[in-house]
C-alpha cells in the first residue's frame, strides 16, 4: 500500500485476533515512534511496552473504549489488545508542550503498525494513577496516552458526516466513522 492510502485507510480499531504481534514488528514500531519529528529535537518521549497476557489484562480494566457506543465499542473476550505502547513524558527532559511530539509519535506508530495489518486503538480515557501504580512508573513520567495494538479483527470505514460526527456500528457490527468534509474543514482558499 503506498503510504498515502496507509494514511486514509488507517481507522481506530477496537476488536482485535490474538495473535502475538513478532518482536521485530513490535521494534518497526517503536522505531517509527522515535524518528517521528520532536519540538526542537527535545525528544522527551519515552515509552513503555505491554505485551504479557496477565499485564495487558490489567492495562485493559484501566481504559475506557467508544464511549459513543455506551459499552457496545468495548472488546469483549477474545478480542482484546495483545500489545499496549504507553506514551511517557519525561518532565525531566520537558515539563510542559509535549502534546504535539505525542500526536506524531503516535501517529506514526499507528501507521507502522497498520502497514503490517495491525489495527490500533489510541486510548486517552486511562486511570492515570492506578496505571502508574500498576507499573511502577515513576512520578518524573506523566503518563500523555496508550496506544492499543493487535491484528485487526473488524471492518471500519469512514465516511462523510452528515452533521453527527459520532461513531455508530451498524447491523453487520461494521464501524462507521463520520469524518466532516472538506468543504467545511478548509474554510478559505487564497
Ligand atoms: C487523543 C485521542 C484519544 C483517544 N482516546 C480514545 C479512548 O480513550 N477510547 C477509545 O475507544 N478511542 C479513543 N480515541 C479514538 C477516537 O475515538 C478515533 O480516533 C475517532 O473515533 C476517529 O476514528 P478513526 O481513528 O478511525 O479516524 C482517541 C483518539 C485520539 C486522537
Amino acid at each position: 500500500m503506498s503510504l498515502y492510502d496507509l494514511i486514509v485507510s488507517r481507522r481506530t480499531v477496537r476488536r482485535f485476533k490474538q495473535d502475538p504481534i513478532p518482536d521485530e514488528i513490535v521494534t518497526r514500531i517503536m522505531e517509527a515512534a522515535r524518528q517521528a519529528p520532536s519540538g526542537a529535537n527535545i525528544q522527551p518521549l519515552k515509552y513503555i511496552i505491554v505485551q504479557s497476557p496477565d499485564m495487558c489484562e490489567k492495562v485493559f480494566e484501566n481504559t475506557a473504549w467508544a464511549g459513543y457506543l455506551k459499552g457496545e465499542g468495548t472488546p469483549k473476550e477474545g478480542e482484546k489488545p495483545v500489545l499496549y505502547v504507553f506514551l511517557l513524558v519525561d518532565t525531566d527532559i520537558r515539563k510542559d508542550g509535549a502534546e504535539h511530539d505525542c500526536g506524531a509519535a503516535a501517529q506514526n506508530m499507528m501507521l507502522a503498525a497498520w502497514e503490517e495489518g495491525i489495527g490500533s486503538c489510541w486510548i486517552g480515557s486511562l486511570k492515570r494513577d492506578r496505571l502508574k501504580e500498576l507499573l511502577g512508573i515513576d512520578d518524573k513520567y506523566k503518563i500523555d496516552t496508550v496506544i492499543a495494538f493487535g491484528y485487526a479483527d473488524e471492518k471500519v470505514v469512514s465516511e462523510d458526516a452528515k452533521g453527527d460526527i459520532k461513531y455508530y456500528r451498524d447491523e453487520n457490527k461494521v464501524h462507521h466513522v463520520p469524518k466532516r468534509t472538506l468543504d467545511e474543514l478548509i474554510i478559505k482558499k487564497v
